[in-house]
């Protein structure tokens, strides 16, 4: 059955739900065929390429019926062509058994309107088990236009712009092949989220631009990130409070800050952080390689587990870097307890003497923090060192910068 993708959509559903009455929709009585995807095309749902108004209402009764369709494979699609979007958010649960599919080949480019977003998301997927994004397309979030509303340099209490994609109570989620450029905020945040996996993305946003995180995770378990590239302003990947079980694999970062775990502690009672691997990711000229940082004056948490292994600096300012003094507006120390931490093979360059800066609590010191076959070189001159405070370090094998003695 050859599916014309402007055809509408009803009938499309249609057929699919009579297929699936009848258990097979094969021409000729053989074998039951899989039935094909039922795509819900934007266009046929009002949504106009070049358009600069919001095709919300088009994109929402899309997802409706997509998010509404009983057989297999239902998509999302958005066509090849540049979509204006306002805040939307794509609810479930869904009624398909197959995860729902939101398939971008075009470009979807936010509403650059701050006072056009109340909630964490620019585009939000909430309580969905069973969730692929996908399609080659890009996600543009204009945030040049937006930026400087962005005051958290200055106000600790600032209210973050919309993140692109906002994750909420989503299960089993693989998104891959997307470009998410310019995000207002965080390029993708991953909260209360259970299973999910993203690769081959590619998140691009200048150098300078504030808190535009590549994929910030919190209050999630089982997430896995890969074969990326991400070129922000910020964080590259950022692991919040209540992070479990993450992984990030083979992702190339920088410009921007380096893979972060925190910052930590900054609220009262937070969940702790636990079972990290960073491996064979390449950090270019960012501010920090592998970094984990608490506030000072922190309520009590833990981060622990946490493995870098075969990571690639080059010219990164400060490599290995945990700051337990972070924020620095209380004379209190943080308590968030920091153990079990690997750095094994660990190589390239670095532009500033300090390589490895350990800044750990006073009340409760960096346990087990284990070092293996660590090997920088400074670009600009010979020297090269580790400093540490308040942390138990046991290491082996190449150690340059040779490990602090305490
Ligand atoms: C951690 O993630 C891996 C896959 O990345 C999975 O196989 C394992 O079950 C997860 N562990 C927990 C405790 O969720
Ligand atoms: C990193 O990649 C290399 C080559 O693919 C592989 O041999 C190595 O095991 C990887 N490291 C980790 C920690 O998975």
């Amino acid at each position: 059955m050859a599916m014309d993708r402007r055809s509408s959509s009803s009938t499309i559903a249609t057929v699919l739900v009579l297929c699936s009455a009848l258990a097979s929709c094969n021409a000729a009585g053989g074998l039951p065929r899989p039935a094909p995807p039922a795509v819900f095309n934007v266009v046929s749902f009002g949504a106009k390429p070049g358009n600069t108004d919001s095709a919300q209402q088009a994109f929402m009764r899309a997802w409706n019926a997509a998010c509404k369709f009983v057989g297999p494979r239902a998509s999302l699609f958005v066509p090849p062509g540049i979509f204006t979007l306002g805040e939307v958010t794509f609810e479930g649960p869904c009624s398909s058994q197959s995860p729902i599919v939101f398939q971008v080949a075009g470009t979807v480019q936010a509403v650059s309107d701050v006072s056009a977003y109340s909630g964490q998301g620019w585009i939000s997927f909430d309580t969905i088990n069973g969730l692929v994004i996908t399609g080659g397309g890009t996600i543009d979030g204009r945030g040049q236009n937006v930026w400087q509303y962005n005051d958290c340099k200055n106000n600790g209490d600032c209210v973050h712009l919309p993140a692109s994609f906002h994750f909420n109570g989503v299960k089993n989620a693989k998104i891959k092949g997307i470009s998410l450029v310019n995000a207002m905020g965080f390029h993708m945040h991953v909260t209360n989220s259970y299973l999910f996996r993203a690769h081959s993305l590619t998140i691009t946003a200048p150098p300078d631009s504030p808190n535009t995180d590549g994929m910030h995770v919190s209050k999630s378990n089982t997430v896995k990130i890969a074969r990326s590239v991400i070129r922000t302003g910020d964080d590259c990947v950022s692991i919040g409070p209540g992070a479990t079980n993450v992984t990030i694999n083979k992702v190339t970062c920088g410009p921007g800050h380096g893979i972060s775990i925190g910052s930590l502690g900054k609220y009262p009672n937070e969940l702790d952080v636990r079972g990290l691997i960073v491996k064979n990711c390449t950090l270019q000229g960012t501010t920090n390689g592998v970094r984990i940082k608490t506030y000072a004056g922190s309520g009590p948490s833990v981060a622990a587990g946490m493995r870098f292994s075969d990571i690639v600096m080059e010219n990164v300012l400060n490599p290995i870097i945990i700051d337990q003094n972070y924020g620095g507006s209380s004379t209190q120390p943080s308590q968030v307890r920091i153990t079990d931490v690997v750095y094994e093979n660990i190589r390239g360059t670095t532009s500033t003497e300090t390589a490895i800066s350990l800044t750990c609590s006073p009340s409760v010191p960096c346990q087990n923090v284990y070092f293996t076959n660590i090997n920088l070189r400074n670009t600009r001159t010979a020297r090269l060192s580790s400093i540490c405070a308040n942390a138990r370090v046991i290491s082996s094998g190449v150690q340059t910068p040779a490990p602090c003695v305490l």
